[in-house]
């Protein structure tokens, strides 16, 4: 699918500001294991307030026709669990009810459009629920994904 679902919009966070706190909550939410107070994650350090857009990290999100935030992606220069892959695309969520609609996919496509704006060559991510999109987008299985992440791959993109 490579064209954005005519419904939403796909927009850099630091250019809209205003769903910062909403996004945050929403994380938090959705990946308490991670980033909830017994969790590995910072969410300050992976989403900090001063992200400037030009360099990592950097984040997009879908915003629909009411202004809702329906879908999140960020780029960051490495992952916390394979260093040697890098940068890494993370943070790919969809809210619930809008999801098998071409967002997921959207929003993959934005962040390597990003990542190319950026002057990146390669991409990667780690992932078992969105393979099939991201397999789709021409992405390429690379090496097994943490033990804990079950039958997760890393994968990459040359851009
Ligand atoms: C994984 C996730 C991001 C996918 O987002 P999404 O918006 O549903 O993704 P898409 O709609 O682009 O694609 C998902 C499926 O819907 C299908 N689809 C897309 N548009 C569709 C449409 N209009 N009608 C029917 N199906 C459609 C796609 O073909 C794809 O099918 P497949 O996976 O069975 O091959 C979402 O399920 C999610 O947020 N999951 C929880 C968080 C998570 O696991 N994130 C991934 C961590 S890396």
């Amino acid at each position: 699918m490579d064209t954005d679902p005519p419904w939403i919009d796909i927009r850099r966070l630091v250019d809209v500001p205003q769903v910062a706190p909403f996004l945050r909550a929403w994380l938090l939410d959705e990946w308490e294991s991670w980033y909830g107070p017994d969790g590995p994650g910072d969410i300050d350090a992976a989403y900090p307030s001063h992200m400037s857009g030009n360099t990592f990290p950097t984040a997009l999100v879908a915003v629909d026709e009411t202004g809702a935030v329906v879908g999140t992606i960020c780029l960051r220069e490495q992952s916390s669990s394979h260093l040697e892959f890098n940068p890494w695309v993370g943070g790919l969520l969809v809210a619930r009810d809008r999801r098998r609609q071409g967002i997921g996919s959207a929003l993959v496509k934005a962040a390597e459009d990003e990542a190319r704006r950026l002057g990146v060559r390669k991409l990667y991510l780690e992932t078992h629920a969105a393979a099939s999109v991201v397999v789709r987008r021409g992405w390429i299985a690379v090496a097994p994904g943490e033990p804990a992440d079950g039958p997760a791959m890393v994968y990459a993109l040359d851009l």
